[in-house]
């Protein structure tokens, strides 16, 4: 695998976050729930970002500029280059009888692609603001709580809920969900496996966040997908 460079296509304001349109050109999309490293202009290590939609000719990103490295990316504009590599990390499984797509804030990022993958399935969504939930535009079919309302508290009984938040949100989803799929957001180096960067310790082993899982600890024993997003953990 090799890094490619790419042109940007487009870059759109969503909120606060920014929505990175890059020529695809011989780029696979990969898997709904699979992340790429997009070289941050002007830092050393690329940052993850799952694919939050694949239109024709394109890969798309959310970007939630929250430090150095994301918002260089919310600076390029259109016919700038970038280096990206991927896809990388772990899909989730679309065998599912009755999904539901769970997110929150930022982890919105995976859900757009996930769903066309799925036919539109209903979604709930979580936002601190009505700022923030305007990324909810991206995603057909979904019910959107702003504030401190629990988006769990939207998430009937016998649906195959996939997600992705921030911990405490997942912890949550895998409580009332044990058969979630979860998208964890986790700190990255390199993205492939090669630098120990994101390794865990998970009963007395080391699991590479981006190449292993499950990665959540008992006692739940979820299978879990690396990276979601931005987050605050590669900013
Ligand atoms: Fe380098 Fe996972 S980020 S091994």
């Amino acid at each position: 695998m090799r890094q490619e460079r790419r042109k940007v296509v487009a870059s759109e304001r969503v909120g606060p976050y920014t929505l990175l349109r890059v020529a695809r050109g011989g780029v696979s999309p990969g898997e709904p729930g699979q992340f790429f490293m997009l070289e941050a202009p002007g830092r050393l290590l690329p940052r993850p970002f799952s694919l939050c939609l694949a239109p024709p000719g394109e890969l798309a990103f959310l970007v939630d500029p929250i430090g150095p490295g994301t918002e260089a990316l919310c600076r390029l504009r259109a016919s700038d280059e970038i280096g990206v590599l991927g896809p990388l990390g772990h899909g989730y499984r679309l065998d599912v009888e009755r999904p539901l797509l769970v997110g929150g804030g930022i982890g919105i990022a995976p859900l757009p692609y996930l769903s066309a993958a799925l036919g539109r399935p209903p979604a709930v969504l979580g936002f601190r603001s009505d700022w923030h939930a305007q990324a909810a535009e991206l995603l057909p079919n979904a019910e959107v709580r702003v504030g401190p309302a629990l988006v769990t508290q939207l998430i009937p009984d016998g649906m195959d809920v996939l997600a992705c938040g921030p911990e405490p949100m997942l912890r949550a989803v895998a409580e009332i969900s044990p058969d979630a799929q979860l998208a964890w957001e986790a700190p990255m180096a390199c993205g492939y496996g090669a630098c120990y960067g994101c390794a865990v310790e998970v009963d007395g082993v080391w699991k590479r966040l981006c190449v292993e899982g499950p990665v959540l600890r008992p006692p739940s024993a979820n299978r879990a997908m690396t990276v979601a997003a931005t987050s605050g953990m590669n900013p």
